[in-house]
């Protein structure tokens, strides 16, 4: 079984700031950071550094060589990330003195995938193996199909969710990893309840993951449904958290861990990463989440 993660890959401007940026203001930052991020390749540094062997595919520009450097040095295998003429993506983040932060994206390599591309990465992959998919690249609904039609497993983070996901056959995904919003935007409710009870009823044959932030985290499998608190700490920069969540959610589901255990793992990863500053490398290794989760016991 080999794990795919057809995703973003941004250079993150991180600027830290007073207070997130008023329509019409200027305001002076504090300090600038650039991070290597993406909720592609955050997802794919979640996996490997949780111990999962992945591949990684998507597109960089010229000035994308950094994130080939990262997947050697933390075990990625880069062997599909094309590198095109032009600009990698890239993200300005803000990041205000509560850790709140806001996200503008700049698509470059990561919207210029064609379906020649998606085909040639799919080829090397099958029946039983493991599809992440998340909304920041093109071609979303073309590789869920093919990847379905080829009895791959789709696992999908529908973020950020924008109308293009209403092209996307939803039907097709067997693994859901959606926040508050992606889940409200799915099912047209609010509330957490009523929202995961909606996509059970959408996605019957589906394993939902519903993160809520400060809230936690719910999951629902068919009748079976778990609650996991978050572990309190003090956050200095929460992007990427849910990336890490997301990472180490499919690392366990692969382990055949049972998804308590799970859950509660993803939870003290990202409990772990909002402490740090960045995304690629806020996340923590598995060492270090198992040793954190030993302290509480
Ligand atoms: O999920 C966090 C990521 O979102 C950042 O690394 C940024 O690149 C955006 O894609």
């Amino acid at each position: 079984m080999k794990v795919l993660n057809i995703g973003s890959m941004n250079l993150d401007y991180v600027y830290e700031v007073d207070h997130i940026v008023l329509p019409g203001e200027t305001e002076a930052s504090v300090r600038l950071n650039v991070f290597l991020g993406g909720k592609g390749m955050n997802q794919s540094m979640a996996l490997a550094k949780a111990g999962v062997d992945v591949y990684h595919g998507g597109m960089i520009g010229e000035d994308g060589q950094p994130f080939l450097d990262a997947c050697k040095a933390y075990g990625v295998n880069a062997e599909y990330i094309k590198i095109i003429e032009g600009k990698t993506g890239h993200a300005i983040i803000q990041v205000d003195k509560n850790a709140q932060n806001s996200i503008l994206l700049y698509g470059g390599a990561n919207q210029r995938l064609t379906e020649e591309y998606v085909d040639e990465v799919l080829r090397h992959f099958g029946q039983g193996d493991f599809l992440l998919l998340q909304n920041e690249v093109n071609q979303l609904a073309y590789i869920v199909d093919r990847a379905y039609e080829k009895g791959i497993q789709v696992a999908l983070n529908p973020s950020p969710f924008d109308e293009k996901l209403r092209t996307v056959d939803l039907k097709k995904v067997s693994i859901f990893l959606v926040n508050e919003v992606e889940g409200g935007q799915i099912t047209g409710l609010e509330k957490p309840d009523d929202v995961l009870a909606k996509m059970r009823e959408m996605f019957p044959e589906a394993k939902i993951v519903l993160t809520l932030g400060k809230d936690g985290a719910m999951y629902a499998e068919g009748d079976v449904t778990y609650f996991q608190p978050v572990f309190a700490v003090k956050a200095v920069d929460t992007t990427a958290a849910g990336d890490t969540f997301t990472g180490y959610f499919l690392a366990g589901l692969m382990e055949g861990m049972d998804i308590p255990d799970i859950l509660k793992m993803s939870a003290k990863a990202s409990a772990i990463a909002v402490t740090r500053n960045g995304a690629v490398q806020s996340i923590p290794m598995r060492e270090e989440v198992m040793a954190a989760l030993k302290e509480e016991q």
